[in-house]
């Protein structure tokens, strides 16, 4: 036999081990499988052989081939996973990968959304605490004592005692309107404010009920302050936030601390039907005169909005509860 081929795969493995990087594995490769190497040698010599040799070298030579196509895939692998100092070297070049680090809540972003359309029209931003006394969220509001909202039904009412009115007891506001109150005992008119925050009400969980939810208050009290005031702001206001062709009503109601008032609804195009937004109306004078403005003196106008049901409206989101669940397959969609 003409070839040893046993000897040729031990020596063929032995050079193998010495290869260090890409260049020694190409000349390896050219050596043994390239046009004049070794295996093309061995089919090269055919022609010469007698026929009982054929079938020897042929297989000898398949195996061969065989043999060292996956040695020299092997060792490629290797060196792609071997360490080199070129390969570690920091590229400062190289642009910063980009890591999602995640974003703001669909409800942080509504609200900043609604409270930048008010300042743009000249409200300040105020914050307003959850916990609430009874004097802030109902009685300085004109809510008589006996009205249903004030049964602990409606109103979560904490153990704490109140420490500015004896007997009663403080409670997780129901409205952000005590917000009213407080930024009016604190400041004098004229003045324009929108209150965001969470309110709490011991409400039956639905797809559009929660116990928790937010509210957007705004307030704005000066001299002459009219109701078409109101409309106007609140138009404009609901143009800016959904375009200009949403399709909106105000609808008379009632609301002790405001005289005359309103609720607007938007039309739920997803729904074919009105979704109510939001309570409004002018200022009660009751409310001035329980946080000690000069009577006749001012007017005022007060609205305050659902946070949930804005971004429902705006986003096409039909169950309130998919807000509070976190689950990312809905957070990453805003
Ligand atoms: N506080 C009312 C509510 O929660 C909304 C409202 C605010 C109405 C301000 C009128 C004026 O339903």
């Amino acid at each position: 036999m003409r070839w040893d081929f046993p000897s040729v795969h031990k020596t063929a493995e032995e050079e193998s081990k010495s290869i260090a990087d890409d260049k020694a594995l190409e000349a390896f490769r050219v050596k043994y499988l390239g046009k004049k190497g070794v295996v093309a040698d061995m089919y090269a010599s055919f022609p010469t052989l007698a026929p009982d040799e054929k079938a020897a070298v042929g297989k000898g030579a398949n195996d061969l081939k065989n043999f060292l196509t996956q040695l020299i895939e092997e060792k490629k692998q290797s060196l792609l996973s071997q360490p080199s100092a070129k390969k570690n070297a920091i590229d400062v070049t190289i642009p910063g990968a980009a890591h999602p680090v995640g974003h703001k809540h669909i409800l942080t972003q509504t609200v900043n959304e609604i409270t930048a359309i008010f300042e743009q029209l000249g409200f300040v931003i105020h914050e307003s605490p959850e916990i609430e006394s009874e004097f802030n969220n109902f009685t300085a509001l004109n809510i008589p004592v006996d009205h249903p909202s004030r049964d602990a039904f409606d109103t979560f009412y904490l153990d704490t005692p109140d420490p500015s009115n004896k007997g009663r007891k403080l409670l997780l506001r129901s409205h952000t309107s005590p917000g009213q109150i407080r930024i009016m005992k604190d400041f004098k008119p004229p003045m324009a404010v929108v209150i965001p925050g969470r309110v709490y009400r011991p409400d039956a969980v639905d797809a559009s009920h929660s116990y928790m939810f937010h509210q957007l208050e705004g307030l704005l009290v000066d001299e002459n302050v009219k109701f078409s005031d109101l409309k106007g702001l609140l138009t404009v206001f609901c143009q800016k936030f959904f375009g200009k062709d949403i399709k909106m009503r105000f609808r008379p109601h009632f609301f002790p601390f405001t005289e005359p008032s309103a609720e607007v609804d938007i039309y739920w195009k997803n729904r074919n039907a009105w979704l109510e937004i939001l309570g409004c109306g002018m200022v009660n004078p009751k409310v001035f005169e329980a946080v000690g403005y000069p009577k006749n003196k001012y007017t005022g106008l007060a609205f305050g909005l659902g946070v949930e049901r804005m971004a429902m409206l705006k986003y096409g989101i039909n169950d309130i509860r998919l807000f509070y669940e976190n689950d990312v397959r809905f957070l990453k969609q805003f």
